[in-house]
C-alpha cells in the first residue's frame, strides 16, 4: 500500500471512531517555532520536539515553512514528491502532500514560498479549507518550523498558530533580534501565546541572564508576559547527528541535550491543550490577516 492510500485509511478510521464515540471535537494545536536572527536552532528543535512528542503516542506533523534549503528534510532524510503549493498548483489532496517520516513524524513541505495567499482566488480558499479540515482529524500537533528573518512570509506563517516559540542563543545580536520579532507579534496579534527557549547555552547563568532580559524588556515596554520554556544545552549530539536521518533526541537519548527537549515537551503540556479554534478557522482568520 502506498503512503497516500495508508493516510487515506487513516482518516477513514479516525472518522468512524468519532462519528462511533460521541466524543467532544478535538482541534489540533498549531505551533510555530521562529527567531529573529537565523542559525539559532530552530529546525533542530523542531525535528527533536516533534520526536518526543511521537514518542508520548501523539500524532504529529512538522510544516516546513523555510523557505530557503529545507533543513528538516536533510535531518529527516525524506524528499518529498509534493510541496503544499500543489494542494492548489497540481490539486493535489493533502495526503499526497504528507511524508511519513521516520520514528512516527509526518511531514509536510511548504514549497517555495507555501501558499501566496494574494494570488488566491476564493473558490482556492474553499478548496484549501476543505482539504486541511483533515488535519483536525489526523494530528493532535502542528509543528511549523520557520525560516530566519521577520520577513512578511515568515511573519504570516506565524498568524497561522495558536502559540510560537521563539528560539534566541544567547548571543546579544540572537537577543536583539529576538526581541524585535516578539514586538512584531504582539503588533500583529495580541492573543497570541509567546514561548521562549534559549538555545546553545553553556550554563545555567548564561540561560538565566539572557530569558531575564527578554522576559522582563517584552513586560515592561510591550506590557506582555511571555512563557519560559526553558533552554538547551550546547551539545556535540546536535551537530553529529544531521546526517543521521535521526533526530538526536532518539539517536542519544542520554544527552544533555535530549534531556532539555524532554524537559521542554513537559512544560508544553501536551496532554491538557485543548483548543477551541478548528484548523479550517485558524486558515480562515489567517486568510484575514495577511490579505490585509
Ligand atoms: N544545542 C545545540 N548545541 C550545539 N549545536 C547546535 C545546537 N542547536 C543548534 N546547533 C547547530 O547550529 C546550527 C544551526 O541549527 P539549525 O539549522 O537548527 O538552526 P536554524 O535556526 O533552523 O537555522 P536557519 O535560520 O538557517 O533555518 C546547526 O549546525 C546545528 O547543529
Ligand atoms: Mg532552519
Amino acid at each position: 500500500m502506498d503512503q497516500a492510500s495508508k493516510l487515506r485509511e487513516m482518516v477513514k478510521e479516525k472518522e468512524n471512531k468519532d462519528i462511533n464515540s460521541n466524543l467532544e471535537y478535538e482541534t489540533v494545536r498549531v505551533i510555530a517555532i521562529t527567531s529573529g536572527k537565523g542559525g539559532v536552532g530552530k529546525t533542530s528543535l523542531s525535528v527533536n520536539l516533534a520526536a518526543l512528542i511521537a514518542k508520548e503516542k501523539k500524532k504529529v506533523l512538522i510544516i516546513d515553512g523555510d523557505l530557503g534549503l529545507s533543513n528538516v528534510e536533510i535531518m529527516l532524510g525524506i524528499s518529498p514528491a509534493y510541496t503544499m503549493r500543489d494542494l492548489i498548483k497540481k490539486k493535489k489532496n493533502i495526503e499526497d502532500v504528507i511524508v511519513k517520516g521516520p520514528s512516527g513524524i509526518d511531514f509536510i513541505s511548504g514549497g517555495n514560498g507555501f501558499i501566496d495567499i494574494l494570488e488566491l482566488s476564493d473558490v482556492d480558499r474553499e478548496e484549501i479549507l476543505i482539504k486541511m479540515k483533515k488535519l483536525d482529524t489526523l494530528y493532535d500537533i502542528i509543528i511549523i518550523d520557520t525560516g530566519a528573518g521577520i520577513s512578511k512570509n515568515v511573519v504570516s506563517f506565524l498568524m497561522l498558530a495558536d502559540e510560537v516559540i521563539v528560539v534566541t542563543t544567547t548571543e546579544p545580536t540572537a537577543l536583539m533580534d529576538a526581541y524585535s520579532m516578539i514586538k512584531i507579534l504582539t503588533e500583529k496579534k495580541r492573543e497570541l501565546t509567546i514561548n521562549l527557549i534559549v538555545n546553545r547555552i553553556r550554563n545555567i547563568k548564561e540561560y538565566r541572564r539572557t530569558s531575564n532580559i527578554i522576559l522582563k524588556t517584552a513586560k515592561e515596554h510591550l506590557k506582555r508576559d511571555i512563557i519560559d520554556f526553558g533552554f538547551v544545552f550546547e551539545d556535540e549530539v546536535v551537530k553529529n547527528t544531521i546526517f543521521k536521518k535521526m533526530p538526536f533526541a532518539l539517536y542519544y537519548p542520554n544527552s544533555k541535550a535530549t534531556e532539555c527537549i524532554r524537559y521542554i515537551v513537559k512544560k508544553m503540556d501536551t496532554e491538557n491543550k485543548k483548543y477551541e479554534k478548528s484548523i479550517i478557522e485558524k486558515f480562515k482568520n489567517w486568510f484575514k490577516i495577511t490579505s490585509g
